[in-house]
This record gives C-alpha cells, structure tokens and sequence, in this order.
C-alpha cells in the first residue's frame, strides 16, 4: 500500500474544507420554503369599544347588536417559483359556547353545540358554511397564483358580532303574550390566519387569535315595548389576545358547518325547560 506524501494530505484537507463551504454555500442558496418564506408584517385585532346596543322598535322581536371583532393583517409573500397556488385569510372556529333565552318560569330557549358541550369536539368551524374552511371570500382571503417574480404584499380582514332576534312571547308558542326574561351569552373563539396550498392542502398557520364575546340582558317583560331590556355586566368586552405561539388547527375547525348554520345546530329544549321551576 502506498503512503500518501504529506502534501497529498494537505491537498486533501483543502479540498474537504472547499467542499464542506460548498455545502454552506449550496445550502444558503437553496430557495426557501413558502412555509419559510411567507412572513406577517403586521396584524391588528380588537373588539369595538362601544356596548352592545338593544332596539325594541318590534313588537315581536328583540333585536340586539354586540360589538364588532375585527382582524386585520398585512401578509408579504416573497416570489413563488413554482406554478402553486396559495389562499391565505381567515379561519374561525367556536370552543365555547353558552346561550340561553329565558321565558321567566315557563322554560328557556338554548343554542347548543352538542358536541362541544360534550367535549367531542374541541372547536367546531363558524364559517358560513359555504366558504369553509375560510370565514368569508371577499377581504378574508387572498389567492396567489405562482409562479411571481415579485413580493406580493396585501391585507386581510375580518369581522364578526352577533345580531340575532329573539321573539319576545315563548317560540313555538301560538301566544304573542311577551315573556322573555333574560338573555345570555358566553361564546369563545379561535381565529387563524392560514396560508393554505390549494393543491397539495399543506396548511400554515400563522397566527392564532383568541376572543370572547359576553352578555346578559335583562328584560321586564310587563313594561311598555322600548323600556323593557337592560344590558347588565359586561358592557365592554375583553380584547382579543394575538397569542405569541400559535396553536394548531383541530380538524374539525376545518369541515363544514358550523355555528352560524341555525337550523342544523340549534336545538331548541322547551319541553325540558318546562320543567323548571
Ligand atoms: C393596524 O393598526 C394601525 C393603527 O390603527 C394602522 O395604522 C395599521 O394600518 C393597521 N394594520 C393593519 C394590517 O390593519
Ligand atoms: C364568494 O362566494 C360566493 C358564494 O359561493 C360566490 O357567489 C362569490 O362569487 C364568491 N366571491 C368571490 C370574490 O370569490
């Protein structure tokens, strides 16, 4: 076997060290990842400041309006040199929620999510249930079709309160007789901000924002339309928190309906709030 002259060794280790900084170089160069690449450069949300606002101009509804939550975020997206196609907006999903319209001693109305309230499911999708998994399709989203030479850089926004009606006699009654009592609502969200890959699924999440909106009304049924209903605690609601690390999306934040889909979930127990004293 033939010894390798000492110069051969120093040829060698040259050649090592050029070839482990091709590495560095090769590495440096490779094109980042959408995933690493696509960045938030500023994301806003709130919950108005204003209380919610009660109208009894209905003889046979309530009406009432809570505060609107907003989000809003400027994406960059760097260019894409591959012919993908990425949306990134808004996905909301529901993981509490309490809701009870009260009849005095005749029984109460509620909105349920079986499965939540049974711990099932974790959180259950609030799109509208044509959009999913994306909560709306107009300044929710944005769609990039690739491949871009340039950055892409653009806002998404979204907002969300309840403006429900209540009826003021008992539902599915023939009375129109007012007995609503009170009203309650305790409901908590997630909202993502997701670039999703509308061809191979890949989801990223980036960011997660929690919120919770709360009310109580009190209503005196027996007082002339237009000085029934008092908003009680909280008039103002707790901000929303942008979390510093963002939680995973449960799948079934990701399939159809959906809190805001009332026939389908809503279940209505008169017959077991009869009982109430
Ligand atoms: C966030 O809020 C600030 C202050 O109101 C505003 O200047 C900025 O444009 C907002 N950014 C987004 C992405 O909405
Ligand atoms: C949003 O969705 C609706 C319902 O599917 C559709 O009619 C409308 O064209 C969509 N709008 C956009 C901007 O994609």
């Amino acid at each position: 076997m033939r010894l390798l002259p000492p110069e051969s060794w120093t040829f060698l280790l040259i050649l090592a060290i050029v070839n482990a900084m091709g590495c560095i170089q090769s590495i440096r160069c490779k094109p980042k990842s959408f995933r690493e690449s696509i960045a938030v450069l500023e994301v806003n949300s709130t919950i108005d400041p204003n209380p919610t606002s009660i109208d009894e101009s209905s003889g046979v509804v309530l009406r009432y309006r809570t505060p609107h939550f907003r989000a809003s975020a400027r994406v960059l997206v760097p260019p894409i040199a591959a012919k993908e196609t990425w949306t990134v907006g808004w996905i909301q999903a529901c993981n509490h929620m309490e809701f009870y319209n009260k009849y005095g001693s005749t029984g109460m109305s509620s909105w349920e999510l079986p499965d939540l309230r049974d711990g099932k499911m974790q959180a259950i999708s609030d799109s509208d249930g044509v959009n999913y998994p994306w909560y709306g399709n107009t300044t929710e989203t944005c769609t990039i079709v690739g491949p871009t030479k340039k950055d892409t850089k653009f806002t998404v926004r979204m907002n969300d309160n309840f403006y429900p009606s209540v009826t003021w006699g008992v539902p599915v009654s023939d009375s129109n007789l007012p007995q609503l009592t009170s009203i309650r609502r305790d409901q908590s969200f997630i909202t993502w901000l997701v670039a999703i890959n509308q061809a191979s699924g890949e989801t990223v999440v980036l960011q997660t924002i929690k919120w919770r909106m709360q009310l109580h009304i009190e209503i005196d049924p027996g007082k002339p339309l237009g000085q029934r209903a008092k908003l009680l605690e909280p008039t103002a609601q707790e901000q929303p928190q942008v979390l510093a690390r963002n939680e995973p999306i449960p799948p079934n934040a990701m399939v159809k309906p959906n809190a805001n889909d009332a026939q389908g979930s809503c279940r209505e127990f008169l017959e077991d709030c009869a009982r109430l004293p």
